[in-house]
């Protein structure tokens, strides 16, 4: 099945080309000469009549990168070699969301077979470009809050995926069995990213029932990080941040006031364990990974997406810092440690 793009007015693209450009001068996320959104890999010379599969990333923090090349390595597994089968074109936003739409934009105008689109941001983004090519998201937080889908079980449009739906109140009771006096919590997240916003909900309810004052630091762009977690200092017990790609982004922004400050910091992925958070529970992002991929094989091989549940991973887990743990002077509890996954810094990824 080819997908073709129907014809703009002039104008219209005139105007699309321009707030491009403008969007690209602004930029909103982190660094703006992020840029990098170009490397015209694929759909080209004598691979051109391969299927095409565009992977598009809003950042390549370590879980999305650890999501990419699951998903790389199953779609092989089902028979979608890059370059032999089928020609894949990753393209990555770098953490600049403005980066999103010329990606995006790309993807449809060339009318590739299908998309995969990693988190949250990517994934509203490819949406906004096209409701005809297949789109597969990867680890969205909150499909539905994202608007991306009609419900979990029956997406209606052209999107469907996987999500890595964050539970707070399991990670709170993961907190208080760690550090049991704590009383005062901060919030730590991105103002833009609804993936954040929904967990922060559920942090704010299970902190009303459970007698804990939530004392909310929100950020717009990654340079606010440092201050948002100073500010924070002498006022909480603890630390958490929800499953923020602005956040996972620029870890050590955060982890190097809360280490001195010996606050313990808790995230909501693996990867912000292995960046230095302390501790969390949650789920494999390797199996998440590789479940997106076989989405997108079922779909490739003739699967509908509007038909086709969205799906989660049970495959929870404790997840530890071994040397956050030291440097913020707190003693793991052994049938805790027993239980946990481990990290210690050398696990760091590439932030
Ligand atoms: N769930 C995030 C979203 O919906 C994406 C994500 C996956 C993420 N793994 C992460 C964010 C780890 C922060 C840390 O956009």
């Amino acid at each position: 099945m080819k997908t073709t793009k129907s014809a703009k007015k002039p104008t219209a693209l005139l105007l699309a080309l321009l707030l491009g450009l403008m969007l690209l001068a602004s930029g909103c996320g982190g660094d703006s000469n992020a840029g990098g959104s170009d490397g015209d890999n694929a759909a080209g010379g004598n691979e051109d009549s391969l299927p095409t599969i565009g992977i598009v990333s809003i950042s390549d923090h370590t879980s999305l990168t650890m999501i990419r090349e699951a998903i790389v390595e199953q779609l092989a597994a089902d028979g979608y070699i890059d370059g032999e089968t089928v020609t894949i074109d990753y393209q990555s936003a770098q953490g600049e969301p403005s980066n999103l739409k010329p990606i995006c934009q790309k993807f449809s105008s060339k009318g590739y077979d299908l998309i995969i689109a990693i988190a949250t941001p990517s994934a509203q983004m490819a949406l906004g470009e096209t409701t005809e090519i297949p789109i597969v998201f990867s680890a969205v937080t909150d499909p539905v809050s994202a608007e991306l889908v009609d419900s979990l079980d029956q997406p209606g449009g052209n999107v469907t995926g996987t999500s890595d739906a964050v539970s707070a109140s399991k990670i709170m009771g993961l907190a208080k069995q760690l550090t049991p006096d704590m009383k005062t919590v901060g919030a730590v997240y991105c103002t833009s990213e609804v993936n954040s916003l929904s967990v922060i909900e559920e942090l704010k309810a299970y902190a009303a029932e459970n007698g804990l004052t939530v004392v909310e630091a929100p950020i717009t762009v990654s340079s606010e990080l440092r201050d948002a977690a100073s500010s924070l200092v002498g006022k909480v017990d603890a630390v958490f941040s929800p499953i923020d790609n602005i956040v996972a982004d620029s870890m050590p922004a955060i982890t190097q006031v809360l280490d001195e400050a010996q606050i313990p910091y808790y995230v909501s992925a693996d990867s912000m364990v292995m960046d230095g958070g302390f501790a969390t529970y949650g789920i494999n992002y390797v199996s998440l990974g590789t479940e997106t991929a076989r989405m997108a094989a079922e779909i490739l091989d003739g699967a509908t997406p509007a038909s086709m549940a969205v799906r989660t991973i049970d495959d929870v887990q404790i997840y530890i810092n071994t040397d956050t743990a030291q440097r913020i002077g707190i003693e793991i509890p052994e049938d805790i440690l027993e239980q946990a996954v481990l990290f210690t810094d050398e696990n760091a990824g590439n932030n």
